[in-house]
């Protein structure tokens, strides 16, 4: 087990590199399922989590190439293959479940492990049921499974989503392109990952209109072929740059980032007193040095503010000047980031899913525990603006979201470094 060690007093300045997104990388690998042969992803993210996905396509019988460094996937889907997607892996990662609708599409049957709870509140399967069901599946749970079965093949269908959930447009996208007829879905998740998947299933030969708004057609076809593409810049890796030029008043370039697929966030950042500027090969967060000021931010679905650089505003408005308040929509338990903050001095007070602020000049360096992937770097941002030393036990959450963090923020100018999570405190 390691820890990050943050010297506090850091201001960010430089150019950092983002790659493709870990929430469309996981899915694009799913959707290879859906063509027999050998399909080339690219720009893959550097992450444990990609070899967890590589792990789980190979027990389906695939065989799979993730060539880390060259940020390279490849992965050879024979033409028959397995349709259950076992526990251990599940629960390692929970974006396993995006196996479901290429399964069903493609043998008729999926039997998928339900994840079990995690650290940022129970999230339900129902719409991901319920949408493959009006295709014609039938879905019950046994065992720990969730199991969809369409022995007959899938039918198109009309699909009105309840919540424009990623997860559950993801699954019943990636089953509509083969299912017979015509599938129109709406309320429908725009996230810049959704018209992702769908240029890579258009690349495959599917017929998907009105991906990235919130009514997808999906006209099925009888046969996929295998692709190659380059998976979407990271807008939430983009993003926790942005904001940690913010919050330690300094200036970044973050070369890669998609500046549309964040407008909200920016705008906010720039409202605040920050410079952002698009440049040839990304964009700018620049704050002359200054403190920037407080503002409130309500978590929704894209273009919404995203609630995974909610913990991001969170430390930003610990140091801003003035108060803010933080709604969190999405997710029941995503506040944990809180009570850390508090440790490190943040004047902050949860109630419901509001989270009140008022800024302080600065942190105060602490030990600290990271309970997801974006709490996680959101408190080394914090580290770096308290005086002294702060350490983020949890290290491996970090990893999951972000190759190569330390580096990262040395590239910048910051002193972070990992070590095993029971050295000295120092
Ligand atoms: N929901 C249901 N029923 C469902 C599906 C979702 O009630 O059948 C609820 C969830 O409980 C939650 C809300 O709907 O309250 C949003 O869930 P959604 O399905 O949109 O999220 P997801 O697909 O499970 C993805 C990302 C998350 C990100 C959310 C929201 C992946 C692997 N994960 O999750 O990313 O927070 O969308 O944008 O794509 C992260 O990267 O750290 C992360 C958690």
């Amino acid at each position: 087990m390691e820890r990050f060690r943050v010297v506090g007093g850091a201001s960010l300045h430089g150019e950092v590199t983002v790659v493709g997104a870990k929430n469309s990388a996981l899915k694009l690998m799913a959707a290879a399922l859906l063509a027999s042969g050998r399909t080339r992803l690219t720009n893959m993210p550097a992450i444990l989590d990609v070899t967890i996905m590589a792990e789980l396509l190979r027990r389906l019988g695939c065989e799979v190439d993730y060539e880390a460094d060259a940020g390279v996937v490849e992965i050879d889907v024979p033409q028959v293959i397995g349709h259950r997607a076992d526990y251990d892996l599940v629960r390692a990662l929970r974006a396993s479940i995006s196996v479901l609708g290429p399964l069903v599409a493609r043998c008729g049957e999926a039997d998928v492990a339900v994840p079990g709870g995690d650290a940022i509140g129970s999230r339900g399967l129902d719409l991901h049921a319920a949408g493959l069901e009006a295709l014609g599946a039938t879905v019950h749970v046994t065992h720990g499974y969730l199991i969809a079965e369409a022995p007959n093949g899938l039918h198109g269908g009309e699909i009105r989503l309840d919540f424009p959930s990623v997860g559950a447009t993801e699954n019943v996208l990636m089953a509509a392109v083969l299912a017979r007829g015509t599938t129109v879905l709406t309320n429908a998740a725009r996230e810049p990952e959704i018209v992702d998947i769908a240029a890579m299933l258009t690349g495959m030969g599917a017929r998907i209109r009105g991906a990235g708004t919130s009514v997808i057609e999906i006209e099925g076809v009888t046969e996929l072929a295998p692709t190659q593409h380059a998976v979407v810049a990271d807008r939430i890796a983009a993003g926790t740059w942005a904001f940690a030029a913010a919050t330690t008043r300094g200036d970044v370039e973050v070369v890669g980032g998609v500046a549309d697929h964040l407008g909200i966030a920016l705008d906010h950042l720039s409202g605040a007193g920050a410079t952002v500027t698009t440049t040839d090969r990304g964009f700018r967060v620049s704050t002359g040095g200054a403190r920037l000021r407080a503002f409130d931010v309500a978590t929704l679905p894209y273009p919404g503010f995203p609630t995974d650089l909610q913990p991001f505003a969170l430390a930003y408005n610990a140091v801003a000047d003035g108060s803010a308040m933080i709604t969190e929509n999405l997710f029941e338990a995503r506040f944990r980031t809180v009570q850390e903050l508090a440790r490190l001095g943040a004047e902050a007070r949860v109630d419901g899913h509001h989270v009140m602020l008022h800024g302080v000049e600065q942190l105060s360096g602490a030990p600290v525990e990271a309970s997801d992937i974006r709490a996680g770097a959101a408190l080394v941002i914090a580290g770096l603006v308290a005086e002294g030393v702060t350490t983020v036990s949890g290290a491996h959450h970090i990893d999951r979201g972000y190759a190569g963090f330390a580096a990262a923020m040395q590239g910048l100018g910051a002193d972070v470094t990992r070590e095993p999570d029971d050295a000295p405190y120092l």
